[in-house]
């Protein structure tokens, strides 16, 4: 007898960023309620979905490795749908089709709602169109951790940095309407929800019934959230008012993304930034000042076009000068279309190569000492469960986001469950995170 009420699972594939993670919760939100279940086999899926990033060229080769992986899978499992999502998606569009006939649909990130037709659909599909409705039309997520959870605030970007493809990708900024951003983190904590992230490109530009400063104010009043952090940061929306709500409101944590990308004021000038090495450094004093303890992490592209070795030079000094808590570098990739791809002055591989290499070593310098120096005080921490290496081990992070490692607390307890706010005597800081042992609150 056919059963018509079968389940149907899913495997999703996320690359990049945690927009395109916190996508991939909203797919499973919307397939959930198609009837299917999710899985980490792709051999046992009856769907694999691809939420894929083009931020740099690396990302995009890592995508169609996996992707010409499951050509094979098709072949043993004609019936088994592919689908293609992300930033590739709504960049390539049908190109998809073209370089991967076994595709079965494809959509973008701006019409992720649509899953719910395009899985039943029986013919190659396409959904890229930008849809301006998307700020309003909640979708229903399906988060797996318990503890802390991501919150879109915006959408899209209107910066349109020379290097970057994101506005390509995701369209225009739109924020979502500060209700319904509240009405989700206030449904999060009403089922244990402890820290919450808020999601945009450019958190400091969110414009609706309020602005960010407000939307941060309105959350803090949330009971049962102990932690607000947000990414992205753009240094150059960075307001007064903003450093005012970090230093007033409790449950917004003392940490910044705020990502630098150049110590050189006319590299900057030609990304776009909108702000020079100068005026970037006034808004970091200023955060150090208002913000006690605030510990600030940054972006850096080395090798942009047209970078010389004395704006390089300058880069490594801005480090030196500022002391990052930590950093993610890139070398700089080409995006086709961006204003960068067609500027003058390309670089050759060695030389990115050779500047990313002495921008992380001197980081990692930075970072390590930084981390030692916490060596003795003591941190509160959220547990998060068992840690990544260690398994007898607990990890959480601090207020600050840096990562700890403690042994083991009988599971027994309340303060050695997932979700438990314990503090910590820092032990041990190393390279990546730090060690501690718990002590009386
Ligand atoms: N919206 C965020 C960052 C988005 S992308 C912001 O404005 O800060 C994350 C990081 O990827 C960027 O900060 C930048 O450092 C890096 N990046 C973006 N495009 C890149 C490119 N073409 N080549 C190398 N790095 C890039
Ligand atoms: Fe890209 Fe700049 Fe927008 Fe960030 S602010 S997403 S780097 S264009
Ligand atoms: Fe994110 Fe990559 Fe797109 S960084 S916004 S998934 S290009």
């Amino acid at each position: 007898m056919l059963n018509f009420n079968m389940s149907k699972i899913v495997y999703i594939h996320t690359f990049g960023c945690q927009m395109n993670v916190h996508d991939s919760e909203k797919m499973l939100g919307v397939l959930q309620k198609e009837g299917y279940s999710s899985t980490d086999d792709p051999c046992k899926a009856d769907l694999i979905i691809f939420n894929t990033c083009s931020i740099r060229q690396k990302a995009e080769q890592k995508f169609y490795t996996q992707l010409g992986r499951t050509k094979f899978l098709k072949k043993k499992k004609p019936e088994m749908k592919i689908a293609v999502a992300g930033c590739i998606a709504q960049h390539e569009g049908e190109n998809i089709f073209k370089k991967a006939l076994y595709v079965d649909f494809v959509f973008g990130p701006q019409n992720i709602h649509m899953l719910r037709d395009l899985v039943s659909e029986r013919t190659a599909s396409i959904a890229i169109e930008d849809n301006h409705e998307i700020a309003v039309t909640d979708l229903p997520v399906k988060r797996g951790d318990g503890v802390k959870a991501w919150v879109t605030i915006m959408y899209g970007c209107n910066n349109f940095c020379s290097y970057c493809i994101v506005p390509y990708t995701r369209g225009r900024e739109r924020s979502r309407p500060t209700e319904n951003i509240y009405s989700e983190v206030a449904e999060l904590a009403e089922v244990g929800y402890k820290e919450i992230t808020l999601l945009g490109q450019n958190v400091n530009s969110y414009s609706s019934d309020t602005d960010f400063p407000g939307l941060l104010k309105k959350l803090d009043r949330v009971g049962g959230i102990e932690r607000i952090r947000f990414v992205t940061s753009h240094p150059k929306d960075l307001s007064d008012e903003l450093i005012a709500a970090m230093s007033d409101l409790p449950k917004v944590c003392e940490h910044i993304h705020l990502p630098m990308q150049s110590g050189s004021s006319n590299i900057l000038r030609l990304m776009n930034r909108g702000y020079t090495y100068e005026e970037y450094i006034r808004k970091v004093m200023r955060l150090r000042a208002k913000v006690p303890g605030i510990s600030i992490t940054s972006d850096i592209i080395a090798g942009f076009p047209g970078e010389t070795e004395d704006d390089h030079l300058l880069t490594i000094k801005a480090l030196k000068e500022i002391e990052f808590d930590g950093i993610f570098a890139f070398k700089f990739s080409p995006r086709p279309g961006t204003m960068a791809a067609a500027m003058v002055g390309h670089l050759i591989e060695v030389i990115k190569s050779e500047r990313l290499s002495e921008i992380l070593k001197v980081q990692d310098g930075i970072t390590t000492r930084k981390n030692r120096s916490l060596e003795g005080t003591i941190q509160e921490i959220i547990i998060e469960g068992d840690g990544e290496t260690d398994k007898e081990k607990l990890t959480g992070r601090t207020r600050t986001n840096k990562i700890v490692n403690i042994p083991k607390i009988n599971p027994e307890t309340s303060s050695g469950q997932k979700g438990a706010i314990i503090n910590v005597e820092i032990t041990k800081g190393r390279p990546h995170s730090l060690e501690g042992r718990p002590v009386e609150k």
